[in-house]
């Protein structure tokens, strides 16, 4: 765990306002039956936690990595730390996301970090703004429906620069993505020059590397 008094105070500060969100929610979802959780999803941040984010903060600092995608922004928290990579290394972020409500919010969050220069949000399916987009990607997450993660797959592997890394979340929880995150590991794996490792941080990230 990083040192929390090395982070920058509005960075920090938005982090916290968002762990404690993301706490209440943990708790709200516990008390509620599966229905009433799938009815209420896009009210929960769903976020990737502290020990992904500051993972992948280190991964594009030390990869140095300028084109980075995010594949599922919801409310922004794990775009905060991608964010703060990218104006360490003078990088930009571009991060698709569903639903505008959760990338309004995101992006007031992101004046107060001051980060909101370094994140540009795509508003819609992310398979149509995938295809959009020309790349190539020097770093990618994924994190959107678990279903969605072969198909997104699919469309970004032509688009990965050489050295490219892509992380994909929750490769291990909850047990109900399981089956897509091994469909998800193996096509992967089966693409050539890809070089992958499954590590326990946060969810279970499956972490890619392209030649
Ligand atoms: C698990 S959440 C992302 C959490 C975020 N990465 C974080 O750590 O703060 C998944 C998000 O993917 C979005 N999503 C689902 N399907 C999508 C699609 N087809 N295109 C774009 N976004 C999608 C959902 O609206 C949801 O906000």
């Amino acid at each position: 765990m990083e040192d929390p008094t090395a982070l920058d105070p509005a960075f920090r500060a938005v982090l916290m306002d968002y762990e404690a969100r993301a706490r209440s929610e943990d708790e709200l979802m516990s008390g509620l039956p599966e229905a009433e959780v799938a009815r209420r999803l896009d009210e929960m941040l769903l976020c990737v936690g502290r020990s992904a984010g500051v993972f992948l903060n280190l991964l594009v600092k030390e990869s140095h990595s300028k084109r980075i995608l995010e594949v599922g922004s919801s409310y922004g928290y794990s775009t905060h730390w991608l964010a703060e990579g990218a104006r360490a290394v003078g990088g930009r972020v571009t991060s698709l996301e569903l639903k505008v409500a959760k990338t309004e919010y995101g992006t007031a969050q992101l004046k107060k970090a001051g980060l909101a220069d370094y994140v540009e949000f795509r508003v819609g399916d992310a398979l149509v703004s995938l295809e959009a987009l020309p790349g190539p990607f020097d770093f990618v997450l994924i994190d959107l429906w678990k279903n969605l993660y072969v198909p997104v797959w699919d469309l970004l592997y032509p688009k990965l620069a050489p050295g490219a890394l892509v992380v994909a979340d929750n490769m291990i929880h909850p047990p109900s993505a399981q089956a897509h995150a091994r469909a998800y590991r193996e096509r992967v794996v089966a693409c050539a020059g890809m070089t992958s490792v499954l590590l326990s941080v946060g969810n279970g990230l499956e972490l890619s590397r392209y030649r």
